[in-house]
């Protein structure tokens, strides 16, 4: 709607648009989707083929930078954030401050905001060198935090980073390595890892992203802006979804088709709240292409655990076909979103439910720095939106 507020103490016309549903907040060359056609192209590039072709580092150079990096730089990405894998160690006891059962993604807002602490004398927005470096520094540190967020959780020692392993690998080792076992890398499990962290990398102006976008257009430091995106990603909206399609698989319990139908049909039911989870998406309206990928990913995950009868993941195939062809989800255009999959892979390679968020907030943090990047080395505003005014005119104070 296009409301004049004149009258209200404003000037000029506004636009009323809750939700942002048809609002353009900034101009950016990142990321670009067709939601009608399922198309998600990163800098250019399809979303397909570079889960396929590349690697979580070098869709991270791409996406900060714009290009795809040659060998060298390449090489060099690599090493500089392999540099940074660790954090200080008084971020230790920072951790120890955290009640032991603390959801994760209470410490990862808190120690990745607390970051800024350690760095101060690297964070002028305006110079190159402390961007970058800043940058590095987050894409880095978060695995090591996010894993230390869970070895905190289980009462296990904190693993430091290993810097001779890929990103995937590292990450995988400073979860599930302890001191009683030894920790081998089994490379379906890091090229999986490694799939989703590129599969959730960027998604353009979403809830988190465009949250930091608006902190750091006050000229707020990185590591607070990524903080801020970090606490949008927490609502079950956003980054919760992967989790509740474990919960509603669980609900289904049985693989029997009359089951499956009854919840199809649950969902359908207007008086019922029950919805499909992992279906349906604000801006595709056709099949997420990161869904396709992360079906892929979902039955060589499964097939090298020897699970590829798993229940779970016969009753979501079962109900993908079903909701497929059923008329209520063909004319409202309701499809897998990338949600539908990648719980069932992270559960099945051991990661517990309350990391999930903590995992897509791994991937995102090179969407989000990229996208302040963009915006600190461009022309921009304070974001500052407007609101339409509903309450009481001026009226008098009584006097008494
Ligand atoms: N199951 C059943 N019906 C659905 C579903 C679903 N999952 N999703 C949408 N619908 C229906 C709505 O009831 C509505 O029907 P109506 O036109 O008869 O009233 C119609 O489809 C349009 O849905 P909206 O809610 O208006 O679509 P919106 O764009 O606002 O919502 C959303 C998108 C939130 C993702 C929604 O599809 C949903 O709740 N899906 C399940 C949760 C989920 O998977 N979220 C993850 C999103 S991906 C991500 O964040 C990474």
């Amino acid at each position: 709607d296009v409301v004049d507020v004149r009258g209200l103490g404003a000037e000029g016309l506004f636009t009323y648009d809750p939700g942002f549903m048809a609002t353009s907040s900034c101009q950016s060359a990142i990321t670009y989707i067709d939601g009608a056609n399922g198309v998600l192209l990163h800098r250019g590039y399809p979303i397909e083929q570079l889960a396929k072709e590349s690697n979580f580092v070098e869709m991270c150079y791409l996406l900060l930078f714009g290009e795809l990096p040659d060998d060298a730089q390449y090489a060099d990405i690599e090493k500089r954030i392999s540099n940074h894998t660790m954090v200080h160690d008084q971020i230790n006891n920072f951790f120890k401050g955290f009640r032991r059962d603390a959801h994760p993604m209470s410490i990862l807002c808190g120690v990745v905001g607390g970051l800024a602490a350690f760095y101060h004398d690297h964070m002028d927005i305006t110079k190159a060198e402390d961007r970058e470096i800043s940058a590095i520094r987050l894409i880095a540190k978060m695995p090591t935090i996010a894993a230390m967020s869970y070895k905190y959780n289980i009462g296990q020692p904190f693993n430091y980073p290993r810097n001779d392993l890929n990103y995937a690998e590292n990450f995988l080792y400073m979860m599930f390595s302890n001191p009683c076992e030894e920790y081998k890398t089994n490379p379906v499990f890091a090229k999986a890892m490694d799939r989703i962290f590129m599969l959730h990398a960027d998604h353009e102006q979403n809830a988190s992203t465009s949250t930091v976008r608006l902190a750091g257009s006050t000229g707020a430091n990185p590591f607070a802006c990524i903080s801020a995106g970090i606490a949008a990603l927490w609502g079950p909206a956003h980054g919760g979804a992967n989790e509740a399609v474990l919960a509603m698989l669980d609900e289904i319990g049985d693989d029997s088709e009359e089951n499956i139908q009854r919840f199809v049909d649950k969902a359908k039911d207007k008086d019922d709240p029950f919805r499909l989870m992992g279906f349906g998406h604000r801006v595709y309206r056709n099949f997420d292409p990161r869904a396709k990928v992360m079906k892929e990913t979902c039955d060589e995950v499964l097939a090298e655990l020897g699970m590829a009868d798993d229940p779970q993941l016969k009753i979501a195939k079962r109900l993908e076909q079903i909701a497929l062809e059923d008329e209520y989800f063909i004319e409202r255009k309701l499809y897998p979103n990338v949600d539908f999959y990648s719980g069932i892979i992270l559960k099945a390679m051991g990661i517990p439910t309350n990391m999930f968020t903590v995992i897509f907030a791994v991937s995102r943090t090179i969407g989000w720095i990229s996208h302040w990047h963009e915006m600190i080395t461009g022309d921009y505003k304070i974001g500052r939106p407007r609101q339409l005014y509903i309450g009481h005119p001026q009226r008098d104070y009584p006097v008494k």
